[in-house]
């Protein structure tokens, strides 16, 4: 039923999707913090990556860029097939070997330790409500690993989706979900976004080490600027030299656990042993 409601979501999205992540200053923070902090670790700059839920390509385009070779991996039809076209645009459709509709929490169709890097950004995790799926994804991104291998996993965080209700939604506090979503972080649909479940830091953490990594680093993608849309924007459009030095702020700052409790999106970065 979820899942239901979620590829309902993505397929009604299209390009707004796509632009997602480049949007404006505050949207690129999530991307330009990942793609940082992927480089940081990640050093051949060749093997096999798998983007799974890497829904229109944005991540995969930029890995194939580099030099990677890349499967992409969505639950939407509609998202895959804007990720064809742009892959075709960008000239790297040799790196992309690979373009599927699936599942994160079924990767049957791979054998175990196939990819030398799995990336599962943006949320797909979040977008599992079922805790035994949840758990079940997890253990299938780190199966599909090579050993000594690296995961990156972002997720929504749930502190940020709440203090997002006080400031922009006080109408919907008042609502059934609300307590619900405050208390457990599921929150079932039906008011604007899909499904989904919200993590606590903690949560992440743990549910990764327990299906059999080291959580190396917990990043927090917007950081301190999460939920100030409007400031970040208008700071990096009108004060250049001052966007750079938040920009080095938020670099410093963003694997406190501080920034990563509040960010809208965090990442672990795991190794698998
Ligand atoms: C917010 S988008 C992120 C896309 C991309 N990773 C990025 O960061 O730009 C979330 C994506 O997860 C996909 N998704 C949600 N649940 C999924 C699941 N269970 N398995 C595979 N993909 C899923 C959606 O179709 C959507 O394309």
């Amino acid at each position: 039923m979820t899942e239901r409601l979620v590829r309902e979501y993505y397929s009604g999205q299209g390009i707004k999707e796509w632009k997602r992540l480049v949007r404006d200053s505050y949207h690129k923070l999530e991307f330009d913090t990942t793609t940082h902090f992927i480089q940081k670790h990640l050093h051949k700059k060749k093997g096999l990556i798998l983007d799974a839920g890497g829904g229109p390509g944005r991540y995969a385009i930029w890995f194939g860029k580099l030099g990677y070779d890349v499967v992409l991996l969505d639950l939407s039809l509609e998202m895959l097939e804007i990720a064809k076209s742009r892959i075709r645009r960008s000239g790297i459709q040799k790196r992309v070997k690979q373009i599927i509709q699936g599942l994160v929490d079924d990767l049957s169709v791979f054998e175990s330790e196939t990819f030398d890097a799995v990336v599962c950004l943006g949320g797909p995790l979040s977008h599992i409500v079922d805790d035994a799926k949840r758990e079940k994804a997890i253990d299938e991104l780190i199966r599909v690993t090579k050993k000594g291998s690296h995961i990156f996993v972002s997720v929504i965080g749930r502190p940020a989706v709440l203090v997002n209700e006080l400031i922009r939604l006080p109408k919907e506090i008042e609502l059934d979900f609300f307590p619900v979503m405050r208390d457990t972080g599921n929150y079932y649909g039906g008011f604007g976004f899909a499904p989904c479940h919200f993590f606590l830091p903690e949560e992440l953490e743990e549910s990764l080490e327990k299906g059999g990594v080291r959580v190396l680093e917990m990043v927090g993608l917007e950081g301190l600027a999460s939920g100030h849309r409007k400031e970040t924007n208008m700071l990096a459009r009108k004060q250049p030299t001052a966007w750079k030095i938040w920009w080095e702020t938020h670099l410093k700052t963003c694997t406190h656990p501080t920034s990563v409790g509040i960010s809208e999106h965090f990442m672990a970065i795991c190794k698998k042993h």
